[in-house]
């Protein structure tokens, strides 16, 4: 029996639970998961993994590099957004693809392909958005061909020309279900949001509230009708859905009920939704934090945390979107100017694992489904990725448990000069990250090359 890497005396999180074990590594696979592996191939190069937690490299399916979007160009790229993510233990992302004016689906693909090459350091794919329903409908089945099995629509943003209305979604639902792939909906109702956004519009309101305006005109109902709307169309096509971003507690509440019908829709919440309230816009760079969704309130943090316990809610995920401070300066006290996102790839472990397993919300195991297991299947990668088990690409993060890094922006690689856990004390960031068996962050610090990671094709998606 002969191994090429052999991690020894982590505890392991496998499929099948928590155990002390070594895994090896042959290749870019994982060869081997069990107790005495270093003994049967002492040639094979060691790395210890002891006092350690070994887990399934994250994918982290929600993720914007270099947008152009709000009047700039988002500040990752597939440079520093994929270092971040490393250092985070992330070795999958998902990104979205949206064609710019007048492009097809394919090019917008073509596009993405050209933004990833030579720069990404983890392994990627990109879902793809239809954005004008009545060019794009017949060029879905080619994209499925093409290796891409997830499609997304925007119920808000017309500004940007990204907007889906009704008939498109009834219609992406249906080819869905021919098709067997899935649709991701950004769930916001739009009508109502742009009536509230102008009847509050007012140099005194700016003035009395500024970026606190984020919260005040997007009450929770503007997401929950969203997603009862794309409920109903995926009940009566039977079409598989995925509500992105999911920022409400009545959001979770229509997800369960559809869910107890046999409604095939899914749901993820973002890791800033798990732990940041409204309450952040009241600060003076409360503007920073301003993402669509905004961040809700308490209540909602609780009710998502169960979700993820329940199984409503199947991912965490980031909804990375970087601007610089200087980026969000563009806003000058009008909060509709505010470029919208937050930073988020390298901290997604590290916060879900503080806020979730330290703090006792979730097991290791539970959160490890989260992270890698489900949406690695949910996705269409799995057996590839989202779990230790052989057979699977050696994608692993090798963390400790209890030990906490203060997050400073100074030491990050993303570009963002801020992070909203800006002082944090984080358990979780990754030691030693694993792709393909490849050590690409050694010690806490990138050591792998740029460019090195892989588009990965995929071919069915949801949970059928
Ligand atoms: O504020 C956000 N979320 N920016 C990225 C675009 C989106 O809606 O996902
Ligand atoms: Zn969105
Ligand atoms: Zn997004």
């Amino acid at each position: 029996m002969s191994f090429d890497k052999i991690i020894t005396g982590g505890q392991v999180v496998t499929p099948a639970g928590t155990i002390d074990a070594d895994v090896a590594i042959r290749g870019e696979k994982i060869a081997a998961v069990g107790e005495g592996l270093a003994a049967m191939s002492p040639d094979a190069a060691t790395i210890d993994a002891s006092g350690h937690y070994v887990i399934p490299g994250v994918l982290d399916v929600h993720v914007h590099l270099e947008l152009p979007f709000c009047g700039t160009t988002s500040a990752d790229d597939y440079r520093t957004g994929t270092r971040a993510g490393a250092r985070g233990g992330v070795t999958t992302l998902i990104d979205f693809a949206i064609p710019y004016d007048g492009d097809s689906l394919g090019q917008a693909a073509d596009n993405w392909h050209k933004k990833a090459e030579g720069k990404s350091l983890i392994d990627y794919t990109f879902h793809i958005c239809v954005t004008r329903w009545d060019e794009h409908k017949d060029q879905i089945a080619g994209m499925v061909e093409r290796g891409f099995s997830t499609f997304k629509e925007f119920m808000i943003y017309e500004s940007e020309g990204w907007q889906s209305d009704d008939r498109a979604m009834f219609g992406t639902l249906e080819t869905m279900r021919e098709l067997g792939s899935m649709l991701l909906v950004h769930a916001e109702s739009s009508r109502v949001l742009d009536e509230l956004i102008a009847r509050h519009h007012t140099p005194e309101l700016m003035a009395k509230y500024g970026a606190q305006l984020h919260a005040i005109t997007r009450p929770n109902f503007i997401e929950a009708e969203a997603i009862e709307r794309a409920i109903h169309w995926c009940e009566v096509t039977g079409g598989q859905l995925y509500i992105v971003h999911m920022s409400t507690g009545e959001g979770a509440d229509l997800v369960r009920a559809a869910q107890a019908r046999d409604v095939p829709v899914l749901a993820e919440t973002c890791v800033q939704y798990l732990c940041l309230d409204d309450s952040v816009f009241a600060r003076d760079d409360g503007h920073l934090y301003a993402c669509c969704p905004q961040v809700k309130k308490p209540a909602d943090i609780e009710r998502l945390w169960n979700g993820l316990r329940d199984g409503e809610v199947c991912a965490i995920s980031t909804d990375t979107c970087t601007f610089t401070r200087e980026q969000k300066a563009m806003w000058e006290g009008d909060w509709t100017k505010i470029p919208m996102g937050m930073p988020g790839l390298e901290t997604l472990l590290p916060v879900s694992y503080t806020k979730g397993v330290l703090e006792g919300r979730l097991s290791l195991d539970q959160l490890c489904r989260k992270l890698s297991t489900d949406p690695a299947r949910i996705m269409g990668l799995a057996p590839r990725k989202g779990a230790i088990t052989p057979g699977a690409d050696a994608d692993l993060a090798i963390i400790h448990p209890t030990k906490t890094i203060k997050v400073d922006p100074n030491t990050l690689e993303t570009n963002a000069d801020w992070s909203p856990y800006n002082g944090w004390e984080l358990a979780g960031f990754s030691r030693t990250t694993l792709s393909r068996g490849e050590v690409i962050v050694d010690d806490y610090k990138v050591v792998g090359a740029e460019g090195r990671g892989q588009w990965l094709p995929r071919k069915s998606a949801g949970l059928a």
